[in-house]
């Protein structure tokens, strides 16, 4: 039976890229034809990484997954879901803590545009207490963040240091 492409889209800042984002978008490129890493731009007025570097990165971080795509957004996600032609969200879950306000996302989501499905997937446990927040606390206080992110975004962490 012929069907259309399962398209997912990942959103978020991923500023930086951590393992835990790498985790759970492997984990959605086995479930989906096609799963978009889709970096929203012009949130925060000082971004560790600028728009760009955060694209080159997970392009080099994902150069062999041939079914994941790279991309920027602004605006209303569902705008950018309907462009893209995607059904699916995909959204990592942590613990209990990351619920209300993924669950506030999803029923917004939802309510504005209520055929597309958020789906949230649990990353391995070792990714239970990484977040994107830590580890730029950490390494702005000198920390190593060896083995919490991919070298793509350890080395360029080290040269701005
Ligand atoms: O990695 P983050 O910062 O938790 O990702 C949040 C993100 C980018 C998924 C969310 O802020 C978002 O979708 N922003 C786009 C604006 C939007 O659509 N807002 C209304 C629905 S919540």
């Amino acid at each position: 039976m012929n069907r259309e492409p399962r398209i997912a889209i990942s959103p978020g800042s991923f500023d930086p890229l951590t393992n835990g984002h790498v985790d759970i978008i492997q984990r959605g490129a086995r479930l989906f034809d096609r799963i978009i890493i889709a970096i929203l731009v012009n949130r925060e007025k000082t971004p560790l990484f600028t728009a760009e570097e955060r694209v080159e990165i997970a392009r080099e971080v994902f150069a062999s997954d041939g079914n994941v795509e790279v991309d920027t957004f602004g605006g209303l996600l569902v705008e950018y879901a309907r462009r893209r032609q995607a059904s699916v969200i995909v959204r990592g879950l942590r613990a209990v803590s990351d619920f209300e306000y993924e669950m506030q996302m999803a029923l917004m989501n939802r309510h504005l545009s209520p055929e597309l499905e958020t789906v949230f997937m649990m990353p391995g446990e070792a990714y239970t207490y990484l977040s994107s927040r830590l580890v730029k606390e950490v390494f702005a206080l000198g920390g190593s963040v060896e083995g919490l992110v991919p070298p793509a975004v350890e080395r360029r962490l080290l040269v701005k240091r």
